[in-house]
């Protein structure tokens, strides 16, 4: 039986013996890296540095909701506004897979940056089981490439520390709740965050946009499963188009673009079945999402692909 609290110990202790200089870790607010990033605090103290990149392309109010935790949790911990940097990277950039490689890119820059800056010799990484044991994974990353927090390069010349390595999923929320660490349950979100969720050139104004269309559909969802309207799916979220409709306004004609629902059922995301959503929640997701951003959007449709064929994030 697997005892959370004897790991914990055991994991700490072997951490102090090991990591002699100083530590970074990128952080995201994740499960996994949050409970490294606790044990490794736990051990080193003030010596590991956590590090949340805001790339731009984050969740409402989650740069300050990450940055909090962290300091609540006792981490020593940094929040690195790089939005400019990223925004700049990817102007008159829309093919999907370049949009992946330069997020990924700019990510290693900007934490690498921060590494030398810090002094760091170990990074500690968040990961488990699943991501180095095979397990099938090889379609996926044919069909898109990947990014991950955890999965910076082996050019960073640090020593890795990955106290999670053979604990799977259900082991280290069971750590999670051992440590009060409340990130346990979230939705996944994918490492190239909101850029992905805009179909084409994800600027500034498209992220913002974005932005607040997943933070209405999320908070709908949740309410509704909340009240009992309807389960919680595996993922949900909106995305942006670039197709402008026609719509009305008041009494006047406009021209704005679409927002496409997307939730899901899964186990694992490597198949999806499209939600069951009910009609009046999709109802209310869509009038709050164009009386808020009437502006530049005014038409909103529900995806009803399952995976295959369609992925689940559209890019
Ligand atoms: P797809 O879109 O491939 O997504 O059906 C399957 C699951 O993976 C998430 N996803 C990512 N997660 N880095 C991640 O850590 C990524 O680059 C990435 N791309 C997609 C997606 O949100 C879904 O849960």
């Amino acid at each position: 039986m697997f005892d959370p609290a004897n790991f914990i110990n055991d994991s700490v202790k072997k951490i102090k013996t090991e990591v002699k200089g100083r530590a970074i870790i990128a952080c995201s607010g994740g499960v996994d890296s949050t409970v490294a990033a606790v044990l490794g605090a736990r051990a080193i103290g003030d010596r590991l540095l956590a590090v949340f990149v805001d790339t731009g392309y984050m969740r409402k109010g989650e740069p300050e909701a990450v940055g909090r935790m962290m300091k609540d949790l006792g981490v020593n911990s940094k929040v690195i506004d790089a939005r400019d940097e990223f925004y700049s990277a990817l102007i008159r950039v829309s093919e999907p897979e370049k949009k992946r490689k330069i997020i990924g890119g700019k990510f290693i820059d900007v934490f690498d940056r921060e590494a030398k800056e810090f002094g760091a010799d170990y990074l500690f990484q968040g990961t488990i089981a699943p991501d180095w044991i095979e397990s099938g994974g090889e379609l996926r990353d044919t069909i898109k490439s990947h990014h991950n927090v955890g999965g910076l390069p082996e050019e960073m010349k640090l020593t890795l520390v990955e106290p999670l390595r053979d604990l799977y999923k259900d082991e280290v929320r069971k750590v999670a709740r051992e440590l009060k660490i409340e990130a346990a349950e979230r939705q996944p979100f994918p490492g190239p965050g909101l850029a992905i969720r805009i179909m084409g050139e994800a600027t500034r104004e498209a992220a913002d946009t974005v932005r607040e269309a997943c933070a209405i559909t999320e908070e709908e969802i949740e309410r509704a499963a909340e009240k009992g309207e309807m389960e919680l799916p595996w993922q949900y979220f909106a995305v942006l188009l670039p197709v402008k409709t026609v719509g009305v306004h008041g009494d006047l004609r406009a021209y704005g673009y679409t927002v496409a629902i997307r939730a899901v059922e899964s186990l694992d995301g490597m198949t999806a079945g499209y939600s069951k959503i009910p009609h009046r929640v999709l109802e209310r997701i869509s009038v709050r999402i164009t009386n808020t951003l009437g502006d530049h959007v005014n038409r909103v449709v529900y995806d009803i692909t399952n995976k295959p064929p369609g992925t689940i994030e559209w890019e």
